[in-house]
């Protein structure tokens, strides 16, 4: 006779409890257990304990069978894991983490990590075989846009499976539409207004309204104009990620040394800054003939401009020169520091007009939300619940697919947020993705290679490149630890057949399959692994908190992010004025309906993860969860530095506090 402890455990999410029944069966290497009933109701978080009674030693326990069945009224359980320990004291955990629905037998592993090479048993490999395909029945790609990154094959978020395998999406329980309601409601009044701003400070109203402690819009409000802070901008704002160092002016942005010489301090000239590196270009040639849409009937205009900017002695950067078009000429004046207040404030924000597109679409939407979707739907396909990377990563995933969903319901969707108030049209909307994706390099998607490719090593004051690289080196050396326990050598790497199916399938769907991206389509060498495994790391949670958590602050007093303008780009100087320039940032009702949906991206969620934090635990060996709390110790450190840097910056930067870094891509 030998008697197994069971403990089952229900995790404590809303809803996790059922009153269905449930039953058990241990599965060893040299047998399994008759069917035992654990009893019926649990609740959210309890344990339930049972004894398994054996004619004989079932070996390694390597895994267990749940049995959900109903009597009257399906009730669905979330179970969190089930510990079993064997008469000779051995402890068997098999983390589980999973909804169960209807009348389900599902089979959960004892929690090591295994690789395809690791399993021996031919129960065990036929255990992930059956359960990749039915992930890969369940999880199949779907193309939304000609040229986009293939997504999820949902249309709607009730469509989402929360019984295969994987999902978040009963435990939270938000929709965001009711976000959404309680924005129009408050914003109610400037909804209905079809007419121009009555003044620059009547727009500080409509955020007094949304939120009671609005500290850094109202900064903005105050500091909008500043050239100082339109350069902070381009390395700490929303959009950190387009500014470049130029040691060369392209030859469609005319500058001359003498139009420049004036904001560059005495003593010195263009082309020695230039070569010294200090002066900067961001280009938005991505917009360059995107279609622009209407609103209310009247027609909007999108530019593609350039801006020029310089690093002075005092290490604040500047714009010192702006082309709002890619045709040098007559009719596309160079805009400089000197012309008059109101031809160099609408040049700048036509510049913000055209970062809003540029990081909205494709630093925000693209780089990460459809990039975490692709790297989500991949490790569903192909990394089965008990391969190590599929534990490490799982968690970097959470909420994702829910919350692209819904950005395809109703941000991005003909109709949506964007296309009625910004000033591109849908096919416009799809076009910048579309031109984005063809450009993007995995090198970018690096942050240490792409500081290095954009020459902004040296720049002082840039928040988001000192903390990035601190969280990257730290999630590269949490997920260096994995890689190293779980593969050792390259051969284990190369031989992954599973490893490599992920991989081709990101490049595949992902990335399209373009060789120039830079993007690998096999991983030979555990480094090749570890820095890919970094990125997506990284893409899933600190660059999306960098692009994303500071969308309200900065985004709320809307000239600073205008989404569409009402007039043309000027051709000429000296013909803008405060009217003029008010009745070409977007119209009232304009304004709040992009204030409701960045209130919606903006707002924190139940089950909030940060960055290095794992309540559902994976991992059961030693040396991983090890990795685990070094890995948190590490965020710890680097959030000290953090306050401590904050305490005399002004403004604060706190985006990649590891405290504010989501895990996930989940808003
Ligand atoms: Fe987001």
């Amino acid at each position: 006779m030998a008697v197994y402890r069971v403990k089952v455990a229900t995790g404590d999410v809303l809803q996790a409890g059922t009153s269905n029944s449930i039953s058990i069966t241990l599965v060893g290497s040299r047998g399994e257990s008759r069917r035992k009933n654990v009893s019926a109701v649990f609740l959210p978080g309890m344990e339930k304990e049972l004894s398994v009674r054996c004619d004989r030693d079932l070996g390694p326990i390597v895994l267990v069978r749940l049995h959900k069945w109903r009597l009257f009224l399906e009730d669905a359980w979330f179970c969190r894991d089930v510990r079993v320990t064997a008469p000779d004291g051995t402890l068997y955990r098999f983390p589980c983490h999973q909804w169960l629905e209807g009348v389900i037998t599902l089979e959960v592993r004892e929690g090591s990590g295994k690789k395809l090479a690791d399993d021996d048993l031919e129960i065990l490999k036929e255990h992930r075989r059956k359960e990749l395909e039915a992930r890969q029945e369940a999880y199949q790609w779907k193309t939304f846009a000609e040229g986009w990154p293939r997504c999820l094959n949902v249309g709607s978020i009730h469509e989402l499976d929360s019984n295969v395998q994987f999902s978040c999406v009963r435990a939270t329980n938000f929709t965001g539409v009711l976000v959404f309601q309680g924005a129009s409601h408050l914003l109610a009044g400037f909804l209905l207004r079809r007419t121009s701003w009555k003044s620059l400070d009547e727009m500080r109203s409509i955020f007094s309204r949304t939120r009671g402690r609005d500290i850094v819009p109202d900064y903005v409000a105050r500091r909008w104009r500043e050239d100082d802070f339109f350069g902070y901008q381009f390395l700490n704002g929303n959009n950190p990620i387009v500014l470049q160092r130029c040691a060369a002016l392209p030859p469609k942005f005319p500058v001359t040394p003498a139009m420049v010489a004036p904001f560059l301090g005495g003593g010195t000239h263009l082309a020695k800054e230039m070569e010294e590196g200090r002066v900067f270009l961001v280009d938005y040639e991505v917009l360059e003939g995107i279609p622009s849409g209407t609103i209310h009937g009247r027609q909007q205009h999108v530019a593609a401009p350039l801006c020029l900017l310089h690093q002075g002695a005092d290490g604040l950067l500047r714009p010192i020169a702006i082309q709002l078009s890619q045709t040098p000429g007559p009719a596309s004046p160079i805009f400089l520091p000197s012309d008059g207040e109101w031809d160099w404030l609408l040049a700048k924000t036509w510049v913000r007009n055209a970062d809003f597109y540029s990081h909205q679409l494709l630093t925000h939407l693209l780089r990460t939300h459809l990039f975490a979707e692709v790297f989500a739907v991949a490790t569903l396909r192909h990394l089965p619940s008990c391969h190590p990377l599929f534990k490490l990563l799982v968690p970097h995933f959470h909420f994702t697919l829910h919350i692209n969903t819904l950005a395809r319901s109703v941000l991005i969707n003909p109709g949506g947020i964007i296309d009625k108030a910004s000033g591109v049209t849908y096919e416009g909307l799809l076009l910048i993705v579309r031109r984005g994706l063809a450009g993007v390099t995995y090198a970018s998607l690096c942050l240490p290679e792409d500081i290095a490719r954009r020459g902004l090593r040296r720049l002082p004051n840039h928040h988001y490149r000192d903390d990035g690289l601190k969280l990257w080196d730290a999630i590269a050396s949490f997920v260096g630890g994995i890689v190293d326990f779980y593969y050792g050598e390259d051969a284990g790497v190369s031989g992954d057949a599973e490893l490599q199916a992920w991989v081709m399938d990101i490049f595949t769907h992902g990335f399209l399959g373009r060789a120039s991206s830079g993007v690998p389509s096999s991983l030979q060498t555990a480094a090749e692994l570890k820095k890919f495994l970094t990125m997506v790391m990284f893409t899933c949670s600190v660059q999306h908190a960098a692009v994303n958590n500071g969308q309200y602050d900065l985004g709320a007093f809307m000239p600073n992010a205008p989404s569409s303008m009402r007039h043309p780009p000027p051709r000429e100087k000296g013909k803008a004025f405060l009217q003029h320039f008010l009745d070409t940032v977007p119209e009232v009702d304009t304004t709040a309906n992009i204030l409701v949906a960045l209130i919606l991206l903006s707002s924190r969620l139940k089950d909030v993860r940060p960055l290095g934090q794992y309540p559902e635990e994976r991992f059961t060996e030693a040396e991983p969860r090890r990795l685990v709390r070094a890995f948190q110790a590490r965020l710890e450190e680097i959030r000290e530095l953090i306050e401590e840097r904050n305490r005399w910056a002004e403004p604060r930067y706190g985006y990649l506090n590891p405290r504010e870094t989501e895990n996930s891509v989940s808003i």
